[in-house]
C-alpha cells in the first residue's frame, strides 16, 4: 500500500479516537508512535479551536512530550497531583492486535510507560490501520522485551530455554543497541512455537532484569481500525 494512503489512515484513526473519547477536563494518557501521534494532533487542534479545555495529559515518551509541548497541551508526570496516577482514558496505537484485542507494543521502544499509562487508565482505545490485525500475536511482529543492560545475556539464556529467538534491537543513527528513555536495552523476541500471550506477559516479566514486555494482555481496548476504503470501523471493548 502506499505511504499517503497509509498516513491517511492513520490520521483517520486518531481523529475518530479522539472525537469519539476524548471530552474536557479529563486526564488524558497519550500514546507514541506514527499513529498516536495524530490523535495527539487532534486533540491539540480541539484545544487550539477551544472545543476542549482543561486537559491534564500524561506522554508517554520524549516524542509525545515535544508534540505537547508544540501543541501547547499541558502535560504532567503520572506522581504529580494533578493526575495522581490515575487516567480517565489512554489512547496510543499498536503493532498488532489479534481478535481478542490483545496487543504487542513497543515497536518504538515506549512499551514501559505506554503500559503504565494503559493500566493506570479507565478506558483504553487503540488506533491502528487495519495491516495492524493478527490472527495470532507475534505472527508478524517480535515482543519486544526491555532489560536492564547487565542482565542481556541471562535472559537471552533464559528466552532460549522458554523457546523463543532473541535478537538485541540495534539502534539506527548510533553505533550499538538502542538505549530507552531509562537506560535499558530491548530484546526482540520470536517464539519458536504458539505461546499463550495473556500467560507469557507474566512470565516474561518473572525473569530477573527483564523491566517490561511489549504484550498487553489485561487492558481490553476500544480499536479504531482504519480501513483502506477510508472507512473508520470501531471494535468494542468487550
Ligand atoms: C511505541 O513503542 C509503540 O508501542 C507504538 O505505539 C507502536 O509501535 C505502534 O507504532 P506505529 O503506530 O508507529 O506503527
Amino acid at each position: 500500500m502506499e505511504q499517503d494512503t497509509i498516513n491517511l489512515m492513520k490520521i483517520a484513526a486518531g481523529k475518530a479516537a479522539v472525537d469519539s473519547m476524548v471530552k474536557s477536563g479529563m486526564k488524558l494518557g497519550l500514546g507514541t508512535g506514527s499513529t498516536a501521534i495524530h490523535a495527539v494532533r487532534r486533540v491539540g487542534e480541539l484545544i487550539t479551536q477551544g472545543a476542549l479545555r482543561d486537559i491534564c495529559a500524561f506522554a508517554t515518551s520524549f516524542q509525545t512530550e515535544i508534540e505537547c509541548e508544540k501543541l501547547n497541551i499541558p502535560f504532567f508526570t503520572l506522581n504529580s497531583k494533578e493526575l495522581s496516577a490515575g487516567l480517565d482514558l489512554t489512547i496510543d496505537g499498536a503493532d498488532e492486535v489479534d481478535p481478542l484485542s490483545r496487543l504487542i507494543k513497543g515497536g518504538g521502544g515506549a512499551h514501559l510507560i505506554e503500559k503504565l499509562a494503559a493500566y493506570a487508565s479507565s478506558a483504553f482505545a487503540i488506533t491502528i490501520d487495519e495491516s495492524k490485525l493478527t490472527e495470532r500475536l507475534g505472527n508478524g511482529f517480535p515482543v519486544p522485551v526491555e532489560v536492564i543492560p547487565e542482565a542481556r545475556v541471562q535472559v537471552t539464556k533464559t528466552l532460549d530455554k522458554l523457546g523463543a529467538d532473541v535478537i538485541l534491537r540495534e539502534a539506527l543513527r548510533k553505533a550499538g543497541p538502542v538505549i530507552t528513555e531509562h537506560g535499558n536495552i530491548i530484546l526482540d523476541v520470536r517464539f519458536r512455537e504458539p505461546i499463550d500471550p495473556s500467560l507469557m506477559e507474566t512470565e516474561l516479566n518473572q525473569i530477573p532484569g527483564v523491566v517490561e514486555n511489549g504484550f498487553f494482555t489485561r487492558k481490553v481496548p476500544v480499536v479504531f481500525i482504519a480501513c483502506s476504503n477510508g472507512t473508520v470501523e470501531t471494535r468494542p471493548a468487550v
